[in-house]
């Protein structure tokens, strides 16, 4: 890290959170900056009091000034892209983000811890601690075994302490974060049963990424609603491995998710059937209060939340009702977040921070 480095715009636009050091800048690097997560990652770090951007990693053979991708960033961020260079970028960073489809993330990350870079990884190569079912989720073999057995699930509300000393962090999906915020403090304290769990999801097209698809088209998305995937994504077995973990034993979901026609945000609502008869709609905000009381970006309210109020922030709302029904009580709880900010690029900062010691709201609040 270098000493007393000004940022670019970073205190004057945002708040600079708790706990960070001014005397301190990270050097940040990002493989894949001319995707939507890299786009967003450059964004947050121009605004963050100790942070700067200082490498943009490309594949290409032209290498293109990011501000000729993003226009956005013209006069704001500059810089050429430069080559995958482990031992250039060692020099000139000191964690690196890799913005990459997953299996081209896992064939850079070695590299990268090889030369001592510390890496948030926001892929889907490290989320999955075993091997065999990552391979078969995603049907192609995990070239990187020997880093996936050290690496952090990065949810900084449930994982916080194993971050702060990692140095490669599988920064979570978009999908499951929200998720596993809805759900684990209930089942932490057993007041939801750990089966028949559906969680029925919403995201907008930027969860997608930025290459373009047939389907992701805009006369194939305005004024559409569909559902996708039901029960085969591979966010359901990343949503049942930090659920089972938090609740210390099996857990599993149906998960569903949709494509909105709207540029960002996600919203579950999830249905779950309540532990017993005793538990009551207080209780299940108590549980809440009681995990995220502390917690800067877990906004727990009783409106039911809504993704235009988390655009653009690191915010995760949640909200939770009893409903009887016909037959039986159901628990149903909801969740909001900017699939771009918590659900990416927002929580990769969020996790630097913490591995750097610049206390978890720099640079986001
Ligand atoms: N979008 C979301 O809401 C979201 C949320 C959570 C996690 N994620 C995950 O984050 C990762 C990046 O997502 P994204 O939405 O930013 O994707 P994206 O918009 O498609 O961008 C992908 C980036 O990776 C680069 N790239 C592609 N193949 C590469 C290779 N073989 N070697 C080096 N660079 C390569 C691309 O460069 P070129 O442009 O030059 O091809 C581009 O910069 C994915 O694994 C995704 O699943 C995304």
């Amino acid at each position: 890290m270098v000493e007393g480095v000004a940022t670019q715009f970073g205190a004057l636009v945002w708040g600079m959170g708790d706990g960070y050091n001014p005397a301190m800048s990270i050097r940040a690097a990002i493989i894949g900056p001319t995707g939507y997560t890299g786009f967003w990652l450059i964004d947050l770090l121009l605004r963050h009091p100790a942070a700067e951007v200082s490498y943009l990693a490309s594949h290409r053979d032209e290498l293109p000034n990011i501000a000729e991708i993003f226009p956005a960033l013209r006069g704001r961020c500059e810089l050429s892209c430069r080559p995958i260079d482990p031992d250039v970028m060692v020099k000139e960073a000191d964690v690196v983000f890799t913005c990459l489809p997953h299996k081209a993330a896992m064939a850079y990350v070695p590299a990268m811890l090889d030369v001592d870079l510390r890496v948030v990884d926001l892929s889907a190569d490290y989320r999955l601690t075993d091997a065999e079912l990552y391979e078969e989720v995603y049907q192609t073999p995990h070239t990187d075994r020997a880093n996936l057995e050290h690496a952090v699930y990065g949810l900084p509300e449930l994982y916080r302490e194993r971050i702060e000393g990692a140095d490669l962090v599988a920064n979570p999906g978009c999908y499951p974060t929200a998720a596993a915020l809805a759900l684990s403090p209930l089942l932490q304290r057993s007041l939801i049963k750990p089966e028949n769990i559906v969680i029925n999801a919403a995201s907008g097209v930027t969860g997608a990424g930025k290459s373009p698809k047939p389907h992701l088209h805009y006369p194939e998305v305005n004024e559409a609603y569909s559902a996708y995937a039901c029960g085969t994504h591979r966010h359901q077995p990343e949503i049942e491995q930090t659920l089972s973990d938090q609740k210390g034993s099996g857990v599993s979901v149906l998960f569903v998710p949709h494509l909105l026609p709207v540029d960002r945000g996600i919203l579950e609502t999830i249905y779950v059937n309540p532990q017993d008869d005793d538990v009551t709609e207080d209780d299940l905000y108590e549980a809440f209060d009681d995990a995220y009381g502390d917690e800067a970006f877990v906004r727990v309210q009783s409106e039911l939340p809504n993704i235009k109020h988390v655009r653009d922030t690191n915010f995760c709302d949640l909200a939770v009702r009893m409903v009887e029904t016909g037959a039986g009580r159901k628990v149903v709880v909801f969740a909001a977040e900017d699939n771009m900010i918590k659900g990416a690029s927002g929580q990769a900062i969020q996790n630097m921070n913490l591995m750097f010691d610049q206390g978890g709201t720099a640079g986001l609040l």
